[in-house]
């Protein structure tokens, strides 16, 4: 135990802590590149992040958010570098892993319940033809009441709105009981009470001492929800603490121009009265 607070401490003291080791890293990511017919859409990726964190991966659209995790997960082959997950190949941890894909990516019109959808969560650690039986059902329930949507456990996934279709999500990664998590911006164009569920159970992973790697949207909510941020664009921009990484100057370097209006908000909140006026010289 102590040897865990050490390091995620030291992790936690430095933007580049070369002092940890691969298997103390929930996720270490090296000298990756992918390419999608031969135009590279990550380029040369160094990545760390310390067990117990709630992480977050932001950049602008197409900076290769996505497929990071793809790669990550061995869903994208990448042309060059490699990736561990507590020090091991994401294959042979691959029990250890959950997953919740990027809502948009999904066939939502596949026929199935969502009892169903939560269920296949398990099948990892069924292995090969032992088909799910009352204690899979029931622990399927469980995932559903947790996310609150018990309720509709027997309705067509095809029958959700975005929200809920996210919480089915949610509910399938709780139940492969990973150590570590990747969701694919799973607050994107969901309700304000799904994300504070989803905020809360995934903040109850991290306290449990699970690793949380999130591909968020929202800048303005950076701060208050993670305490580990990557700024991708290609490449790695920054990555850390977000006190040190969630700075004005890496956002440029990131977005450019286009996060003007929102990052003033994000960082001084809405101009008041007493705002100090620019200067326009
Ligand atoms: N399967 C694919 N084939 C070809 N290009 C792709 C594919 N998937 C993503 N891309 C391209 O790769 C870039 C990064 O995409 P993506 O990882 O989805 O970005 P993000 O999630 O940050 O918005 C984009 O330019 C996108 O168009
Ligand atoms: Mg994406």
């Amino acid at each position: 135990m102590a040897l865990f607070s050490t390091l995620r401490k030291r992790a936690a003291d430095s933007a580049s802590y070369h002092g940890l080791h691969e298997p103390d890293l929930a996720l270490h990511v090296e000298d990756l590149t992918v390419a999608y017919e031969g135009k590279p859409v990550l380029w040369d990726i160094d990545l760390n992040v310390p067990p117990g964190v709630m992480a977050a991966i932001i950049g602008p659209n197409g900076a290769g958010k996505s497929t990071l995790l793809k790669a990550v997960l061995g869903l994208a082959r990448p042309t060059a570098g490699h990736v561990c997950i507590h020090g091991r190949s994401p294959r042979a941890q691959r029990r250890r892993i959950g997953y919740v894909p990027q809502r948009s990516s999904v066939d939502w019109d596949f026929p199935t319940t969502v009892l169903d959808v939560v269920m296949m969560g398990r099948y990892g650690h069924l292995g090969w033809l032992r088909w799910p039986g009352a204690r899979e059902r029931e622990r399927a329930r469980r995932a559903l009441e947790t996310v609150q949507m018990e309720h509709l456990a027997g309705r067509q996934i095809s029958q959700l709105s975005g929200g809920q279709q996210q919480r089915v999500f949610l509910a399938r990664a709780l139940i492969q009981e990973a150590d570590v998590y990747f969701l694919d911006e799973p607050m994107a164009g969901v309700d304000a009470t799904t994300e504070r569920v989803i905020v809360g159970l995934l903040k109850e992973l991290r306290d449990a001492g699970k690793t949380v790697i999130v591909v968020h949207h929202d800048l303005q909510t950076v701060r208050d929800y993670f305490d580990w941020l990557a700024i991708l664009n290609v490449r790695v921009v920054a990555q850390g603490r977000v006190a040190d990484v969630y700075t004005g100057e890496h956002l440029k370097r990131a977005y450019g121009g286009r996060i003007a209006l929102l990052e003033r908000e994000a960082f001084e909140g809405p101009r008041g009265p007493d705002a100090p006026q620019e200067n326009d010289a």
